[in-house]
């Protein structure tokens, strides 16, 4: 769906990401993991054209690409606008893409896709503000779906939040991929996490690609010394990945 192909960006002298290439696949996870300061949001925008890369290109296998890839932010406090409603916010990309334009068809719609992602119909004229962070990451996954993309970009979506909440919002883009046949860019540096969602991962080292593999491949054999010593930091028995488990039961 998606290829970064030799993605190299630098900031003055300093070199960002090096040769970045990968491909998001159809209805694919894909992980992408890595220290802070790896590159790992160099990359998504470099891939959503926030930033110009300095080499290399990205390649969008569907038509429209500002309504096929969609993302979801990091932080659920900034990522939406506080003076708009609910239903303001996730009705938005309906009308800006002209997918349905009377206002009693998007309340409807948006009604639909707040109970996709678990919240409720009637939560959609209250404002952000009377959110919590789990709550307003699903609001931004309904704003995302909204618009029926082939691809989500979640660029450490759950990092933010307690890890309680992180299962069920975690949950809710596994169920997204189940339901509607996204394929996700999951980026993340707690491999708990992606070990749960991803079925290929790319891990990113000091700008550059360390390795890249199947979730089973690389959990049970990584390759690379910079996978291994990042699998070494998952403590074992992990309770955050162990709450992730009990939660998809
Ligand atoms: N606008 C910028 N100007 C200069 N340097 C930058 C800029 N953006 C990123 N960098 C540098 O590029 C490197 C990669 O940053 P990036 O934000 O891609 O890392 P990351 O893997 O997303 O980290 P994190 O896990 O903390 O979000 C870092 O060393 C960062 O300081
Ligand atoms: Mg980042």
């Amino acid at each position: 769906m998606l290829t970064a192909d030799g993605l190299t960006k630098r900031y003055g002298r300093f070199t960002a990401i090096e040769d970045i290439s990968f491909t998001l696949h159809a209805g694919e996870v894909l992980g992408l993991v890595g220290e802070s300061g790896s590159g790992k949001s160099t990359t998504v925008r470099c891939l959503v054209g926030l930033t110009k890369p300095d080499a290399g290109q990205v390649r969008y296998a569907g038509p429209k690409f500002r309504r096929g890839v969609q993302m979801v932010f990091q932080d659920p406090y900034a990522s939406l606008n506080p003076r708009m409603t609910v239903a303001e916010i996730v009705g938005e990309g309906l009308l800006v893409h002209g997918i349905e334009k009377s206002s009693a068809g998007r309340r409807s719609r948006v009604g639909g896709l707040l109970e996709q992602v678990g919240l409720d119909k009637s939560d959609m004229d209250r404002y952000p503000r009377s959110f919590s962070g789990g709550q307003r990451q699903r609001i931004a996954i309904a704003r995302a779906i909204a618009v029926e993309p082939k691809v989500l970009i979640c660029d450490e979506p759950v990092s933010a939040l307690d890890v309680s909440v992180q299962a069920q919002v975690v949950n809710v883009l596994r169920d997204m991929k189940l339901e509607l046949g996204l394929s996700i860019l999951f980026i993340a540096h707690d491999l708990a996490v992606v070990r749960y969602l991803c079925d290929r991962l790319v891990v990113l080292d000091g700008g550059r690609i360390a390795e890249t593999g199947t979730r089973e491949q690389i959990y049970a054999n990584p390759r690379a010394p910079y996978t291994k010593s990042l699998l070494a930091a998952v403590p074992v028995p992990d309770p955050a990945a162990e709450r992730l488990r009990r939660s998809a039961r």
